[in-house]
Order: C-alpha cells, then sequence, then structure tokens
C-alpha cells in the first residue's frame, strides 16, 4: 500500500482563505482582529516562529503587535506588558512565545494572560473547559490536527487511535479532542511499556514525541492513518518528523508529511482562535 499524502500546506491555504473572508466581514463592521506576540530571548527557531505568525496576521488582514524582550530581562517586565494588553479593548489575542528563559516560570506567565485573549488555548481555565467537552480556544497544533482529519474524510468515532506524547500543548490536548469525538484514545510516551504493541493497533497514529524517525514501518497497522507533529533538525541541518516517513508511508493510507503536514495547520489555527476572540469581543460590543 501506498499512502495518500496528506497535504497541510493546501489544507490550511483553504482555511486560511475562509478566515480572510470572515475577517473582512468583522473589518467592515468596525472589529480589526488584533495579536499581540511576545518573544523573550534570541532562540532562532522561536524568531521565525514569531515572524511566520505576524507575516500570516498581515495576510489575513488581522492586526499584529509584536513585543522582543532579551534573555535577561526581569519577569515583571513582561508581566507588565501582558498586563497593559489584557486591558486594552483592541487587542484580542495575546501569545507569549515559549520556550522562555529559565528566570520565567512558564505556568504563571501563560496563568497572566486573559483566557478571553489566551488564542494559544494554554491556559488553565480553556484547558479545563477542553477537557469538559466546553467551548474554549483549543490549542493550535491538536485543533489543526482535528482539523486535517475532518477536511480528508477520516472518520474519528469508533476509530482506536494513539497518541505518542504526552505534553501541555500538543500530547495532552490531542488526546481530548480524539476522545471527545469518540475515539478510544490510548497515549504513550517515554515510559511506555511496550510501545510499538500499542501503536501497531492504532488505526490513527499521531506521533509527537520529538523524537526523529521515532516511528517506523514494522509498528504501523496496515491502513492507518499517521499524524506526524515532529519538526526534528538533523546534523545536515533538514528538517524531519518523528515518524520513518518513506517506510511508513508503504503501510499506512495516509500520512503527513514534514515539513508542509501538521506545521501550516498551527498557524491557521491561531488566525482561527484570534478571530474567533474579535468575533467575541464584537458580539459583546
Ligand atoms: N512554542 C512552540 N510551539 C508553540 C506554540 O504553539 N505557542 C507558543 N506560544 N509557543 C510555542
Amino acid at each position: 500500500m501506498t499512502a495518500r499524502i496528506l497535504d497541510g500546506k493546501a489544507i490550511a491555504e483553504k482555511v486560511r482563505e475562509d478566515i480572510a473572508q470572515k475577517a473582512a466581514q468583522l473589518i467592515a463592521q468596525g472589529t480589526t482582529p488584533c495579536l499581540a506576540v511576545i518573544l523573550v530571548g534570541s532562540d532562532p527557531a522561536s524568531a521565525v516562529y514569531v515572524r511566520n505568525k505576524v507575516a500570516a496576521c498581515e495576510k489575513a488582514g488581522f492586526r499584529s503587535l509584536k513585543f522582543e524582550y532579551a534573555a535577561d530581562v526581569a519577569p515583571e517586565v513582561v508581566f507588565g506588558k501582558i498586563a497593559e494588553l489584557n486591558a486594552d479593548a483592541s487587542v484580542h489575542g495575546i501569545l507569549v512565545q515559549l520556550p522562555l528563559p529559565p528566570q520565567f516560570d512558564a505556568d504563571k506567565v501563560l496563568e497572566a494572560v486573559s483566557a478571553e485573549k489566551d488564542v494559544d488555548g494554554f491556559h488553565a481555565e480553556n484547558f479545563g473547559m477542553l477537557l469538559q467537552g466546553r467551548e474554549s480556544f483549543y490549542p493550535c497544533t491538536p485543533w489543526g490536527v482535528m482539523k486535517m482529519l475532518e477536511v480528508s474524510g477520516v472518520e474519528v468515532q469508533g476509530k482506536d487511535a494513539v497518541v505518542i506524547g504526552r505534553s501541555n500543548i500538543v500530547g495532552k490536548p490531542m488526546a481530548v479532542m480524539l476522545l471527545t469525538a469518540g475515539a478510544t484514545v490510548t497515549v504513550c510516551h517515554s515510559k511506555t511499556k511496550d510501545l510499538a504493541g500499542h501503536v501497531k493497533r492504532a488505526d490513527i497514529v499521531v506521533a509527537a514525541i520529538g523524537k526523529p524517525r521515532f516511528v517506523t514501518a514494522d509498528m504501523i497497522k496496515p491502513g492507518a492513518v499517521v499524524i506526524d507533529v515532529g519538526v526534528n533538525r538533523l546534523p545536515d541541518g533538514k528538517l524531519c518528523g518523528d515518524v520513518d516517513f518513506a517506510g511508513a508511508s508503504e503501510v499506512a493510507s495516509l500520512i503527513t508529511p514534514v515539513p508542509g503536514g501538521v506545521g501550516p495547520m498551527t498557524i491557521t489555527m491561531l488566525l482561527g482562535n484570534t478571530l474567533l476572540s474579535a468575533q467575541r469581543a464584537a458580539a459583546r460590543g
């Protein structure tokens, strides 16, 4: 079997067109969606992510604000900026790029962002709402995976799904979203006994463990849907995912590449959350 490739770039483009259209309607009614991004330090990957987020906002017709601080900035300065942005009615989304330097308690920073403007979906209140199956801001990467499955017609209800990885950003919310959609979900991680055995039983595999080519063809059930959230930099500078794409695509029915799979969906869903926040603000008046 040779898998069909799930083209995240093409799906992201379509979803972004729809978002831009809805943003134009909102702008015509007097509300311009606005995302504020805070970047602390000089991590090169974070700088690229932030640049891409700002560029995506502009392309969709949103306003964007960028605040950059040196790695040794005092936490109070950043907390002060978050408080200012929380109080600014023209700002609909606030995103603090992670990771933060060691003088920061990341949980405290994420909690400082108003839950109403938490377009990353990382605030404990939004995470709790997600867990209860209530409306909130959903974390962008797992929400992007759900959108890809929906657009490509993958039935989730009743399926056995395995999520590899248990991070707050991807693994845990991914498992909850699949569960809410009716899958039977197993979460595997670095301490799991017989990880390969669990993966082998899965109709849907989501790999988010951060280890290059960790999931190999022999671990995959023939015909499974394989979603690769990993972005790993190889010694030669090339990017690769958590799945051995060449081997796995011979066994799976549907597979995402890296790059060009889940990656473009993350920023798309960030735009979606920012639009949603602006729509909610406009409805509140
Ligand atoms: N660092 C890596 N991924 C993310 C993300 O989705 N949001 C934020 N804020 N930081 C990140």
